[in-house]
């Protein structure tokens, strides 16, 4: 692991090993309106949503690459009758996904792996229906390789949904881009990237939409339930760790409300003929 990547891991730590205190539960059932238990900007409506985009049934294995503590994952899995992986490359994440995925009696639908360290997936070819990712594309140093290794594990037919939250579409400050960047290794891209990312893998676009709305509704949600229980956050975390949260959450508000960066959800697929290289 680079010391980029051990950095981005141990602020996603900090944040994981809370995920399960009681004043964190609580800020996040107040802030979430409805907490489903994502780390990410994902609102529940917008997952119903991709649930019809995929229109899941009981045969397909689903991945979820970059699950975090499974909160996306256990939903979808609830809601459908398919089998699940989720992978990470965080151990916090995946022992928080566990705790979840055997208190929601789930064991023998979801099977979790951490792929830290690993060079790609250790699946065989064409071992997935669909894949889903969730905030997760920004943290890979090399996109085109990570889709090549999504396709690789992709069955031909199969759908990859994914979102994108670090799209550029006006002028970032070094300030802004440094809030921004808050966990670590980011990568901002143009309007366009990924559209040619996923071409030149072979997936053909079938959707994209603009899904800024639930990261503003979710990072000011999140920063006036943490201003209101204020005195038990600084008490617990520490006063340098709220501001730094409180700045990052207004920081996000304000870049996303005025469109300087945007969040799209895109659905590919992986055509019928296709042939892995
Ligand atoms: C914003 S969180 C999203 C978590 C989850 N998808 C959700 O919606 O709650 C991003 C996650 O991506 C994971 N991640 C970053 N790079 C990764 C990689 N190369 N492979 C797998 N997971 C990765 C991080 O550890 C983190 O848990």
């Amino acid at each position: 692991m680079t010391s980029r990547e051990k950095h981005l891991s141990r602020e996603y730590a900090a944040v994981y090993s809370q995920f399960d205190s009681p004043l964190i539960q609580k800020v996040r059932s107040e802030a979430f309106g409805e907490d489903i238990g994502q780390h990410s900007w994902l609102i529940a409506n917008e997952l119903r949503e991709y649930l019809d985009w995929l229109s899941l049934s009981a045969i397909d294995h689903v991945l979820d690459f970059g699950c975090g503590p499974a909160g996306p994952l256990t939903y979808l899995v609830t809601h459908s009758e398919v089998t699940a992986t989720g992978v990470d490359i965080n151990a916090a994440a995946l022992s928080s996904a566990q705790k979840r995925v055997a208190a929601m009696g789930l064991s023998d639908r979801i099977a979790l792996h951490d792929v830290s360290g690993k060079p790609g997936l250790p699946f065989a070819n064409e071992s997935f229906s669909h894949i889903i990712s969730v905030d997760v594309v920004m943290h890979l140093p090399d996109r085109k390789k990570s889709l090549a290794e999504l396709w690789r594990v992709l069955k031909p037919g199969g759908r990859l949904l994914f979102t994108d939250a670090c799209i550029v579409n006006g002028v970032l400050s070094d300030e802004d881009i440094r809030i921004r960047s808050h966990y670590g290794i980011s990568h901002f891209v143009p309007e366009d990237f990924n559209e040619s990312a996923l071409a030149s893998t072979g997936f053909t676009l079938q959707k994209k939409e603009q899904h800024s709305d639930g990261l503003i509704a979710i990072c000011s949600g999140r920063w006036q339930t943490r201003e209101k229980y204020k005195e038990e956050l600084v008490d617990e975390f520490g006063e340098a760790a709220f501001k730094h949260e409180q700045t990052y959450l207004k920081k996000l508000v304000e870049l996303y409300s005025d469109n300087k960066l945007i969040r799209y959800a895109y659905l590919a697929n992986k055509p019928e003929e296709a042939v892995n290289r």
